[in-house]
């Protein structure tokens, strides 16, 4: 049975051969995606026998990379926080500066019920349920085919969590109920703007989930305009914000009442969050 660093080397030639960057970390970065590790545990597998289920997966992967689809559809898998998610083109791949919302809304408290608007693959519902205290977590999406994504992340999940997946356009679906904390990643990307996106995104990567009209603000204005209502007093607003239009989703929430709505940095120093607090 051939090892894993043959494996490894034999994808990296592969991969350089299609013109990737970086082929050696691409190979082994696959090949930790598909056993749940790391890079750095990868390296130190390299004298293992590479099992042959994995090798199989792991060529089907490293052609599809070659192809140019992105690392985490052709692996099927994605990293978030605690969470090891499967994910596939229904559902935008969970981006790093999304974890840091996640913190904004445990740092708040953490406890009680919580919405997810866009759950996509359920990254946040799902870490909001696994790592807050709530005791409640509803999740949203306007794509039946991210809510099955999200669904199926949810029900691999030992032990189980309790998220209530419900189908619609943002807040409809809770109308009616109050929550302790809403947060969104909502697509904010205009639409002239993701034309100019890398393919791997604007070719993989479901264009609802990242394009909203008004220059990339309308989804963000109607959950700054509908939110209040829904939530209980003292309770957390957190919205995912594309740093060129954080200014301009500010005076968004100023004009739709949230008078003490501020905007936090990602670890980049990109401004990436807008947090208000219903009074
Ligand atoms: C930027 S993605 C975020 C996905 C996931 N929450 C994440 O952070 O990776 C936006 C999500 O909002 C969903 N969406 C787009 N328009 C919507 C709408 N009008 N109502 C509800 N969900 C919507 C998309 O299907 C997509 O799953």
């Amino acid at each position: 049975m051939p090892k894993v660093g043959e494996e490894l080397r034999a994808a990296a030639h592969r991969l350089a051969q299609a013109g990737c960057h970086a082929p050696r970390r691409e190979a082994a970065g696959l090949w930790a995606r598909l056993s749940g590790g790391t890079v750095g545990e990868v390296w130190l597998e390299q004298d293992r026998e590479a099992p042959e289920g994995r090798r199989t997966r792991y060529w089907d992967a490293v052609e599809r990379r070659a192809r140019g689809e992105p690392a985490a559809y052709a692996a099927g898998r994605a990293g978030f926080r605690w969470l090891e998610l499967t994910i596939d083109p229904r559902v935008l791949i969970p981006r790093p500066e999304t974890e840091g919302l996640v913190e904004r809304v445990l740092g708040h408290g953490g406890s009680g019920s919580a919405l997810d608007v866009g759950t996509g693959s359920g990254c946040i519902a799902l870490s909001l349920a696994t790592e807050g205290g709530f005791s409640r977590v509803v999740a949203t999406d306007a794509s039946n085919a991210a809510l099955d994504v999200a669904r199926a992340n949810a029900a691999r999940l030992a032990p189980r969590v309790a998220v209530e997946f419900r189908h619609g356009d943002l807040l409809e679906p809770v109308s009616g109920e109050t929550f302790d904390a809403i947060v969104s990643n909502p697509p904010y990307v205009a639409a002239e703007e993701f034309e100019a996106l890398d393919d791997g995104v604007r070719l993989y990567e479901p264009r609802e989930a990242l394009v909203s009209p008004e220059g990339g603000l309308q989804h963000s204005r109607r959950l700054l305009e509908g939110a209040a209502p829904l939530l209980a007093p003292g309770g957390l607003l957190a919205l995912e914000v594309d740093s060129t239009r954080a200014e301009a989703t500010l005076r968004l929430a100023r004009e739709a009442g949230w008078r003490g709505a501020r905007l936090e940095s990602d670890l980049f120093g990109r401004l990436r969050y807008l947090l208000a607090t219903k009074e």
